[in-house]
């Protein structure tokens, strides 16, 4: 789904952005552009940082 539609970014895109390293609304904005213009994707896009970072601290201890 969009979550930011004035740069036209998905929830994928902005999940394969923390997944490679964005572990910030800031670092996933200066990728993406997310929030840049209006900002109502900000509550939105901070979630699926969170859920995105959750994951992958969850698939982390089930590494280690
Ligand atoms: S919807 Fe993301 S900056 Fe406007």
């Amino acid at each position: 789904m969009y979550v930011c539609l004035c740069h036209a970014v998905t929830d994928k895109q902005i999940k394969h952005a923390v997944e490679d390293g964005c572990c910030s609304l800031r670092e996933v904005s200066q990728c993406l552009n997310v929030g840049k213009t209006c900002g109502r994707c900000v509550p939105v896009a901070r979630e699926v940082i969170s859920d995105t970072l959750a994951e992958l601290g969850a698939d982390i201890a089930r590494v280690a």
